[in-house]
């Protein structure tokens, strides 16, 4: 079983393969994507990789034309780790060269790694999050490796005992540090709507696309930190956290301080579809 890869060799997950002057390294100068396989099928494949090679379209990396060919190469990666449920990682950065700011002339680094998922902390009573601000660059649609501000909020509120941090820009919520944000109220889904400001997540298509199913209107607006507060349901969304409800924010508790009814739904179809 080997659970990690670079640049067309599989090895282990400990084996020194990326050199020091590599530009991941040395400048996060890279895009990236997390890939949950469930019972050896990976969810949203297309779209996750389809998300991909647009980060890297906007910082112009080129990634294997062959889409084909690289697709191939993910679905090596799982099947040689031997795992059935797995978080599959793929980071493609703009190669290995002398450290200099200037695009190189090389070609990109692909490195994998496969990793047995954990159960989701809170996935089912509810989890609570910090308010803090967004002092992300203006290019959140790319799944940059440049998550500086990310870990710092995240890494924020950890230390005061809440699981993600909610980030707000100018007055209104954005995203998680790591996840999509949603409200519910008068039984309406409320989101903010896709911009440069956020990521466009994988898990949100599929909300979207549920609610659809379940006839439960889906709005893409912007909502500040009391509409949130005043919710009647909040819940967070990603590849690695499903469907997580928030039960209180910045110690506010949301409603009767228990997962609402809207998001025990969408649990359940987001179940049904995995
Ligand atoms: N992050 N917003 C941000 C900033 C994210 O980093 C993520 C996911 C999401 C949700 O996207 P998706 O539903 O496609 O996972 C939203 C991954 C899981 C990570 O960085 O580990």
């Amino acid at each position: 079983m080997i659970s990690a890869y670079f640049n067309g060799k599989f090895v282990e997950p400990n084996e020194s393969v990326i050199p020091i002057d590599e530009r991941g390294h040395q400048f996060g100068d890279g895009v990236y994507e997390v890939i949950r396989i469930y019972e050896g099928k990976p969810f949203m494949i297309d779209e996750h990789l389809e998300r991909l090679y647009q980060s890297a379209d906007a910082i112009k990396l080129r990634i294997d034309p062959n889409r084909d060919a690289f697709k191939n190469s993910v679905l090596e990666m799982i099947e040689r780790s031997g795992l059935t449920n797995l978080d599959l990682y793929v980071q493609v950065t703009r190669g290995m060269a002398p450290r200099n700011h200037l695009f190189p002339e090389c070609p990109v680094s692909v490195s994998m790694t496969a990793k047995p998922f954990r159960s989701i902390p809170f996935g089912d009573k509810g989890a609570s999050v910090l308010l803090h601000p967004d002092e992300r660059w203006a290019n959140c649609y790319i799944k940059s490796l440049n998550l500086l501000p990310n870990i710092l909020a995240k890494q924020a509120a950890y230390e005061e005992g809440y699981l993600e941090a909610i980030l707000v820009r100018d007055g209104k919520v954005t995203e998680g540090t790591s996840s999509t944000v949603y409200i519910v109220k008068d039984s309406s889904i409320i989101t903010t709507p896709l911009s440069k400001h956020i990521l466009s997540g994988i898990t949100r298509m599929a909300v979207k696309n549920l609610a659809e199913h379940l006839s439960i209107p889906f709005v893409e607006k912007q909502f500040t930190p009391d509409e949130m507060i005043q919710a009647d349901e909040v819940f967070i969304t990603s590849t690695t956290l499903e469907i997580t409800p928030i039960i209180c924010v910045d110690n506010n508790q949301i409603n009767d301080g228990t997962p609402g009814s809207v998001t025990k739904a969408l649990k359940e179809q987001f179940k049904q579809i995995i």
